[in-house]
């Protein structure tokens, strides 16, 4: 019996697998990865590698045993059928009989088009059969705090969420809710809604800029299409573009406040503060 964690050399998955180390032993955790260079360090500490592809149902095919606790980490391939993909994982799961398929979804009330894969996968999940645990992961702080080049260059962060808040937290803090529902028990069939433990808004994120470098960093709110514009002009493709932009639009919404509680309740603490994550990424 292995705990498997798929994208495993992804930011997110790093995070998982570096997290499940502190908790049970190298044997006992397997990397689902595509490049087995990626992944060197973690088989030199014992780590198990599984080299598989969600475009390759084949390279699934005898992975997972009986009992086995999985993370299916979404995809990124945004062009290639991402439910297709995951099916593929959510098949080979069910052949082989795991205990639990945990799957790194979307808030719920998330209606932008970034949601549809998750919503059809987690259909998908259910359909199957398999013991699921729905982790419907809210947005990430690094989302904002690695991007903050075109911010520090314009003095100004450009978003189309109007008011809108978002409650955002660390990777690490949703890695950590996987993990402890990987390695604890009584989480079958059942959905999390996770997000940071403070919603922020942008005029709040740039005052926090300005405060932590200094300089007067101002909020300059957009509309959906002229960010759309502007993602584009940057060198994202048209349709991705107007993807990222649609979140903005749910954000003004109100789509992206999580206020469940769930994150800091699985990880047994309080989730990182934004200013944590800004303090990082400025000094980094
Ligand atoms: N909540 C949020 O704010 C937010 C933000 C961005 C993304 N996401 C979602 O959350 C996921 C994890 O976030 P992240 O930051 O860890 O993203 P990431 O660093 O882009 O990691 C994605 C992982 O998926 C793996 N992967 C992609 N296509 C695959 C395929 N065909 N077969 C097998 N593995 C594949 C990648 O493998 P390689 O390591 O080989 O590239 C990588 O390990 C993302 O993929 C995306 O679905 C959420």
């Amino acid at each position: 019996m292995s705990i498997v964690v798929t994208g495993a050399t992804g930011h997110l998955g790093r995070h998982v697998v570096e997290q499940l180390l502190e908790k049970v032993p190298a044997e006992q955790v397997t990397a689902v990865v595509r490049s087995p260079q990626k992944a060197a360090d973690l088989a030199e500490r014992g780590v198990r590698i599984a080299v598989a592809d969600y475009n390759t149902p084949e390279t699934f095919d005898g992975l997972f045993a009986a009992g086995d606790k999985v993370l299916l980490v979404s995809g990124n391939e945004f062009d290639k059928g991402r439910v297709r993909q995951h099916q593929v994982v959510i098949d080979a799961a069910k052949t082989a009989g795991v205990a639990l398929l945990a799957y790194t979804s979307a808030p719920g009330p998330l209606s932008a088009a970034l949601a549809d894969d998750h919503r059809g996968t987690e259909e998908a999940l259910l359909g199957s059969g398999v013991p699921y645990a729905l982790l419907r992961n809210g947005w990430y702080h690094e989302n904002y705090t690695e991007n903050l080049a075109p911010v520090l260059a314009h003095d100004a962060v450009v978003a189309a969420a109007g008011e809108g808040r978002v409650s955002s937290a660390a990777r690490a803090d949703y890695a950590a809710a996987a993990v402890a529902v990987l390695t604890g028990e009584g989480h079958e069939n059942t959905t999390y809604e996770l997000g940071g433990d403070e919603a922020w808004s942008f005029a709040e994120y740039a005052a926090e800029l300005s405060r932590q470098t200094g300089r007067e960093i101002v909020y300059n709110p957009v509309t959906v299409e002229a960010l759309t514009g502007i993602l584009t002009g940057a060198g994202l493709p048209e349709p991705l573009a107007a993807v990222l932009a649609g979140v903005d639009a749910s954000i003004e919404k109100g789509e992206l406040v999580v206020d469940s509680g769930d994150l800091s309740r699985l990880t047994g603490r309080p989730t990182t503060p934004l200013a944590e994550a800004v303090a990082a990424a400025l000094k980094g």
